[in-house]
């Protein structure tokens, strides 16, 4: 039987040019090199300069997409775009985006679900490709989260970089038990513990932009739970096991997050992908900046099933598994 599925054609991504090391950062606040790489797997993570924002992050890894899909962004009628920290509070970065890849006249929107952005910009995206609203979409994951750090705090900036990842849906018809596309989306929220991990400002409350506060142990604590059962929920249904996954592309919080899930699945660590020694935690853009990055290395292949995973503020989480 065929299907209409939301099939991933490209894929692509962009970091700014300055690193910084965990030695820099040891420099400027009571830390060490050997306390964030034992407790969190970080060796650096990229800064953005003055003149990169999240919209040419954005701009740089959707462009690097639609190459790879070899398609021309005016073929975009759907970008959705996931951000905690938008370029400015409105319009939508999406809109920055679209304007710059001239795919104007489609739809265009920014999706706010903090590190959980890309999953939740991707359900909503194949829902929408899968409904016929849309035909080919843009979906991006794009943080400057270096902006909204309090850089005295060694709890949280050590842990945090920037970047994009983007990728390219294109709605086709599929074999519904051996073709390419989303198999099945989960999304979760617990608005519950919306203040364990926050920014201390906004728009509507203090009229300042606010910088990022985090309980990290309790954060830590739910996150190892949520993440196994919402990948145990995708498993079930699309009927894979997990031994039948080809590789887990996660969210990059944390090295010991990536083991403990990993672990409680029984999967084996050289099936997950792992960036967040290069780009630490990049928020909504982790998981497409990992999933380029195992793409453009060789090791994600067509035919593959590739499941992704992710949770973050809110709280919100989620996992999506896709045949390539
Ligand atoms: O992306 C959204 C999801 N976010 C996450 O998933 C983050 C989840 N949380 C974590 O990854 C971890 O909880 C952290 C990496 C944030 C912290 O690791 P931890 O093992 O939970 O450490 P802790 O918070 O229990 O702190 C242990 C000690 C404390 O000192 P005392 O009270 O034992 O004297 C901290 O003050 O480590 C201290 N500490 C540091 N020391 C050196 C905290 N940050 C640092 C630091 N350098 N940067």
């Amino acid at each position: 039987m065929m299907a209409r599925r939301a099939v991933l054609i490209g894929t692509g991504s962009a970091l700014p040019a300055r690193v910084v090391t965990n030695a820099e950062l040891a420099a400027r606040v009571d830390t060490s090199d050997e306390w964030i790489v034992e407790r969190t797997g970080i060796r650096q993570r990229y800064v953005a300069a003055e003149d990169e924002t999240t919209s040419s992050l954005a701009i740089a890894a959707a462009r690097a997409a639609l190459a790879t899909a070899a398609v021309e962004g005016s073929s975009i009628d759907l970008i959705v775009l996931a951000t905690a920290t938008p370029d400015q509070t409105f319009p939508a970065t999406a809109t920055i985006v679209q304007d710059a890849i001239g795919a104007n006249g489609g739809i265009a929107f920014d999706v706010a679900a903090v590190c959980s952005g890309f999953l939740y910009a991707l359900g909503t995206a194949d829902a929408m490709l899968r409904t016929g609203m849309a035909s080919r979409a843009l979906v991006i994951g794009a943080e400057t989260f270096s902006r909204i750090l309090d850089w005295e705090d060694r709890t949280t900036c050590v842990l945090f970089g920037d970047g994009a990842g983007a990728i390219v849906l294109e709605a086709r018809e599929s074999d519904e038990a051996t073709g390419p596309g989303i198999l099945a989306t989960r999304l979760h929220a617990d608005g519950a513990h919306n203040q364990l991990l926050y920014v201390d400002g906004g728009p509507s409350s203090t009229g300042t932009v606010g910088k990022l506060r985090m309980r990290g142990k309790e954060v830590f604590k739910h996150a190892v739970t949520n993440l196994s059962e919402v990948l145990r929920e995708v498993l079930a249904d699309t009927g894979v096991t997990a031994d039948q996954l080809d590789w887990v592309v996660p969210h990059q919080a944390n090295q010991r997050i990536l083991d403990g899930t990993a672990r409680k699945l029984g999967l084996p660590a050289d099936k997950v992908v792992v960036t967040v020694d290069r780009h630490a935690n990049t928020s909504a853009a982790s998981v497409p900046l990992a999933l380029d990055t195992a793409v453009r290395d060789g090791r994600i292949k067509p035919g593959q099933l590739v499941m992704l995973e992710a949770m973050g503020g809110g709280f919100t989480w989620g996992a999506s598994l896709i045949r390539i």
